[in-house]
């Protein structure tokens, strides 16, 4: 049976702040947050649990994590380490979030290990969360290329995602992190994915750094994707991977997904309520193309 539900993360309140230059407040982030979960996003990527000298957009996560909305929503949080996943634990995350790029290059640049360090921390943290039942998945980053070292081959996604699944990450998240990928790319890596892993585990996280961030979401629903990130008006993009722009603009995948006759739950106008905050918030956000459509023709 098709599965004709997909299910949207929104990662705007963090991929999408940790590049702006202006540094949110607490309320700030709160009211981004508060505006998604009116529009039911299923998933909101809240915070970081990362250096502050690293990434100052994401200072102050755990006093954030106080002041949630009670929602239907299922807030996550990135951690890097032990002491993120111990300060997202404390928080009381309900889905925490690591992260490992395919290359050493981007990894170290991100957050100072290596591949193969990065995937033991992992594994140490996936350990730990079994004992203290905390809810972790993975993100796979520079699935399709790096900035610094080109070209991935896919041995080495399914390779990283094999260890971190068999560690016992509750999913894991194909990130393509500086929008190199194509939907021809992306068809490939996710049919060969969806051979060697259980495709309700995987999730896909396209940048639109080339205008194929749609097509790259379409190519993902033909290979049987059914989750995805996306940022509420495009924000977004990782300070350590020069060139990465905004991910997809979430109303846009919503727009297009539910054209397409799949369902996400999402109220359309509050979201684009969401996506004008975003853009007033951060003075730099773009916005998706789904506004301008729905003010002109109010057509579904
Ligand atoms: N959260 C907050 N602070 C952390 C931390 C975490 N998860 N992990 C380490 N730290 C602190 C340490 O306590 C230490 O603080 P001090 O200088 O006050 O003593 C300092 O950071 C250095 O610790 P160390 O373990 O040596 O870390 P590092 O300097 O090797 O940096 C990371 C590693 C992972 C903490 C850092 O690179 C980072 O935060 N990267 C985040 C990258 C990111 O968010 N990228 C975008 C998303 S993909
Ligand atoms: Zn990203």
């Amino acid at each position: 049976m098709i599965n004709n539900h997909i299910i949207i993360n929104d990662v705007g309140p963090r991929d999408g702040l940790q590049n702006q230059l202006k540094v949110l407040s607490c309320e700030q982030r709160l009211a981004l947050i508060s505006a998604l979960v009116k529009a039911k996003v299923p998933e909101i990527e809240i915070g970081a649990f990362v250096s502050p000298k690293s990434v100052p957009a994401m200072a102050g996560t755990s006093e954030l994590c106080a002041k949630l909305p009670s929602s239907n929503s299922v807030f996550s949080a990135l951690i890097p380490n032990m002491k993120g996943f111990e300060m997202a634990l404390a928080a009381g995350v309900p889905l925490m979030s690591l992260v490992v790029a395919t290359s050493n290059t981007m990894n170290l640049k991100n957050i100072r290990m290596t591949t193969d360090e990065s995937v033991k921390v992992s594994e140490e943290v996936l350990k730990a969360a079994k004992t203290r039942g905390a809810n972790v998945q993975a993100y796979v980053a520079t699935a399709w290329a790096c900035p610094f070292e080109g070209k991935i081959d896919q041995d080495s996604v399914f390779d990283v995602t094999e260890k971190l699944l068999n560690a016992g990450a509750s999913s894991i998240v194909v990130a393509d992190t500086i929008g190199a990928a194509n939907p021809l790319a992306v068809n490939q890596l996710m049919n060969a994915m969806a051979e060697r892993f259980d495709i309700k585990q995987l999730s896909c996280h396209f940048h639109d750094t080339r205008a194929m961030g749609l097509a790259n979401v379409y190519a993902a629903i033909e290979a049987g994707v059914r989750k995805f990130d996306a940022s509420i008006a495009g924000l977004g993009g990782c300070p350590f991977a020069p060139g990465a722009s905004g991910n997809v603009a979430t109303e846009d995948v919503v727009m297009m997904v539910e054209q397409m006759g799949y369902s996400t739950g999402i109220n359309m106008p509050l979201l684009i309520k969401a996506a004008d905050l975003a853009i007033e918030l951060t003075g730099t956000a773009t916005g998706g193309k789904a506004k301008s459509w729905i003010e002109q023709y109010n057509l579904n």
